[in-house]
């Protein structure tokens, strides 16, 4: 008759010991977050010391003599869609301003535009959220 109760017991224990572990499994495994291809373009149609903008995208490929790098086109103030100009990076929500490098020249954002992970495959540009 005892055996009951101290199964009935263990059963208790596994079956709470289980819930715990459910949300300590979530927490102790690596994320795995995909990192999506955003753009994939010819590396011969950025120009040199150029821009290429992809407004629809909230992205910019810029290319100097050394290097490609992408710019989220989002500012980092409350998140408008910033505008390159020939002068520069300009917010037009509240007159954040970038240098070509994503720089914050003049505020109130107080934080450089994010850059996009890049790889070059071939004679592509594959740009990555
Ligand atoms: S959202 Fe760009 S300066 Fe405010």
């Amino acid at each position: 008759m005892e055996k009951p109760r101290q199964t009935r017991r263990h059963f208790l224990r596994a079956l709470i010991l289980a819930l715990a572990a459910v949300p300590l499994w979530r927490f102790l495994t690596p994320r795995m977050t995909a990192v999506k291809p955003v753009l994939r373009i010819g590396r011969d149609t950025i120009p040199v010391d150029g821009a290429l903008v992809y407004r629809e995208s909230r992205v910019a490929v810029m290319r100097t003599a050394d290097e490609i790098y992408a710019l989220n086109l989002t500012c980092t103030h409350l998140g408008c869609t910033v505008s390159i100009t020939p002068n520069g990076i300009v917010c037009p929500c509240h007159g954040s301003t970038f240098n070509r490098a994503g720089e914050v020249l003049s505020g109130p954002a107080s934080r450089r535009l994010d850059r996009l992970e890049v790889r070059i495959e071939g004679d592509d540009v594959v740009i990555f959220s």
